[in-house]
This record gives C-alpha cells, structure tokens and sequence, in this order.
C-alpha cells in the first residue's frame, strides 16, 4: 500500500451534485491544472495526489515509472471514488497514458506537451520545448512534433533541475535565476519565438522563466487545454443519485511535506 498522506480541505461548499474528480503529478506541478480546472467549475470535488515519494518522475527509467504508476493510480482511483482522472503530468502522460487507460476504467484525460498551439502560434516557425528528460525521450512526444510541428524548427531542452527549482519555490524555497538563465541559453542560442511549458512544474516558473528570455517569447502551456476538456467530458457524465459536499483535498506520498505548504502553493496559483 502506498501512504496517502494527510489530507487538507481547501474550501468546500454543501449540497450540490458534485463529481470526484482526481488529479495526480509527482510534486507540486499538477496544482497548475488543478487551479485552472477548479477556477472553471468551482462546484466539483477535487482530491490531488502528490507522489513526493518517487519525486522526480522525469529523471526515473521508464520501466520503474510505469511499475509506481500501475500500482500506485488504481490505488488513488479506488480508495477517492474517482470519477474523472486528470495525469497532470506530462512524464506520466507521455509514458503511461495508454497503460492506465486500459487498467482503469474511468475517462482520463492526459495532459500532454501542447506542441501544436505553439506550432501554430510560433511567426518564426522556431519552437522551443522545456520538458522533463524523459519527456524529451518519449516517442510520444517525438509523434506530436512530426504530426503538428513540421512547418517548424524544434529546439527540445530536458530538464530535472529545472522541476526541482519549481518544486522548491512552490514550497517556499530560493530560486536561483543563474541557473534559470542557462538551462534556458539554448533557446537564446536557436532564437525560439515560442516555448512550450511541456512540464505541469513549470507554470511556477513562468515569471523566472519569462525574465530570462527575451520579450517577445510566448510561453504556452497546456492548462487551458485540459480545463475544457475536462468540461466536454463532466457534460457526458450521469450525475451520482446522492448529493456530496464539494472539496478540495490535497494529499502527498511523502510525510515530510507539509499540507500547509501544498495548500500555499495551490493558493499562489489561484490567486494569479
Ligand atoms: N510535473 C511533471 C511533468 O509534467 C513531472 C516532473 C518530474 O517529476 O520530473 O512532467
């Protein structure tokens, strides 16, 4: 069994009809989604799931993230009553998406690098792809670039030290902007216009992010995208007969991390 963590009630509201919907990333990333997803309907009850245990999933050989992920996301799905999915993870969207869909069957919605708006987006046709490594590995992410971005020139940059930044400012630490700047300096060599947030983390970043790049870069990422998915499929879906009281419930794998902290960050997020 994998610890649940302690969980944290953000807000709720009573006696309405209110699905369950589930959102799972290794760390603090996924919170970005959440908050743009529960911004849209505020009604819904939320229980996010944080896997601080096996934080970074970017850097881990695929075959162990998948081994955590099919033990660990039916479990989740299970023990909340879930009836939405998010994978607010891009790492395990790319890697996984297909696996979880066929062990659990619920909708699931993957949140994967949005390459084809900022393909379209992108005047100079260079795009930029800030990704966990095994992101930049998958060959998932290889079939979106071939698919949406051939008119372009695609620049990909893996990084683990960058999630660990965004983790570590989300949770209240020193962000180093040095290392903002040169993890970034390929983007300046290749003269991106666009780049794609292709990591649920690097939301928390945008403002670091923005800064080190030069000012006409659009950063684009894929929360938008995901919230009206999540809309179209809450319309399919039969309304429950009971009636629930709507929350918000935020838990980690990892006991060493605050619920405090994970609500911080949430509200950071919300309050943009
Ligand atoms: N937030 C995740 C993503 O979207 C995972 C980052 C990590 O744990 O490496 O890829």
């Amino acid at each position: 069994m994998h610890k649940q963590g302690r969980r944290l009630f953000i807000g709720s509201s009573t006696d309405r009809h209110c699905f369950n919907i589930g959102f799972i990333d290794s760390g603090i990333g996924g919170l970005s989604i959440l908050a743009e997803v529960s911004r849209d309907y505020p009604t819904q009850n939320y229980t996010y799931l944080a896997d601080q245990e096996f934080f970074p999933y970017g850097d881990k050989p695929a075959d162990e993230l998948l081994m955590r992920l099919r033990s660990l996301v039916p479990q989740f799905v299970q023990g909340h009553s879930i009836d939405l999915l998010v994978i607010a993870c891009n790492t395990a969207s790319t890697g996984a998406l297909a696996v979880m869909r066929e062990l659990i069957k619920i909708p699931i919605i993957g949140v994967v690098p949005a390459i084809k708006p900022a393909a379209m987006e992108s005047k100079q046709k260079r795009v930029g792809i800030l990704a966990t490594p095994a992101t930049t590995e998958s060959s998932y992410t290889r079939t979106l670039i071939k698919e949406h971005a051939k008119d372009c020139e695609v620049h990909l940059i893996g990084s683990s030290k960058m999630v660990q930044l965004a983790e570590a400012k989300a949770l209240g630490g020193y962000i180093d902007r040095q290392l903002v700047s040169e993890i970034l300096e390929p983007f300046h060599k290749f003269q991106v216009d666009t780049v794609v947030l292709a990591c649920t983390h690097f939301p928390f970043l945008r403002k670091e992010l923005a800064e080190s790049l030069p000012t006409n870069v659009k950063l684009i990422d894929s929360a938008k995208g995901i919230s009206r998915q999540v809309g179209r499929i809450l319309s399919q879906l039969t309304h429950k007969n009971q009636v629930t009281t709507c929350k918000t419930k935020l838990l980690s794998t990892d006991d060493n991390v605050s619920s405090q902290k994970l609500q911080l960050a949430l509200q950071s997020f919300l309050s943009q």
